[in-house]
């Protein structure tokens, strides 16, 4: 079975991608990242990619007229450079219900929060106001509601009390960096797939999800 091709759409520093290219250079990883592409031209990421020898794409949104029109020019950019699956990474433009019909079950995000909790912006500041002991980050296929889908992978992370935001925040960023990686595996393994709205996960794939419960 040849791998699963791979494009990945960010707006800022791109770490999640960093972090799924880092992957993706094993060989025995089951996806290849075929490009990656920016809706910010001046977004660190695109060059981190290029660095790598991965073609890095700028689409800027402000060079469109209407959101169809750089949708239609984004997933036209992917599919010239074969890509057959989708990673939202830090991508800050809300895409739309054709966008997402497009690529449906083939268009996955991340989300700083355990959803169904905290959908959102300010996910970090939002739970420490709220006083949980447990927060962490969620990978998700896409549906037309924000930061709604079927959830592949959870990572949870504690919450201490002398976090501020950003402490919180780059506790949960260093386990995205595991959980993006490990769901995108699942996917292309075929051992995470959505049936009924709900990720199936394989078996002899638990356990390694489980092993996310608590990253640190
Ligand atoms: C991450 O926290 C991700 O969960 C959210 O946006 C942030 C992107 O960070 N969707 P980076 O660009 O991947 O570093």
């Amino acid at each position: 079975m040849g791998k699963l091709k791979v494009g990945i759409l960010i707006s800022g520093r791109g770490s999640n991608m960093a972090a799924l290219v880092e992957a993706a250079q094993d060989p025995a990883f089951p996806a290849e990242v075929r490009c990656v592409l920016s809706n910010r031209p001046e977004a660190g990421g695109l060059d981190f990619a290029r660095e790598r020898g991965i073609p890095a794409v700028a689409v800027d949104h402000k060079a469109y007229a209407a959101k169809a029109e750089f949708e239609a020019a984004v997933t036209n950019t992917l599919l010239a450079h074969g890509v057959d699956f989708v990673c939202l990474a830090g991508f800050m433009r809300i895409v739309s219900p054709v966008f997402i019909e497009r690529w449906h079950n083939r268009l996955i995000n991340i989300h700083p929060s355990l959803l169904p909790s905290y959908k959102g912006l300010h996910t970090h500041e939002r739970a420490l106001a709220d006083g949980v002991k447990l927060t962490g980050c969620t990978v998700h296929f896409v549906r037309a509601e924000m930061d709604v889908g079927p959830i592949v992978a959870q990572a949870a992370v504690p919450v201490m009390t002398s976090d501020t935001p950003d402490s919180l925040a780059a506790r949960v960023l260093t386990a995205e960096h595991r959980l993006y990686p490990l769901a995108v595996r699942l996917i292309a393994e075929g051992k995470a797939r959505v049936t009924s709205e709900t990720v199936d996960i394989a078996p002899d794939a638990v356990d390694e999800t489980a092993r996310l419960f608590s990253a640190r």
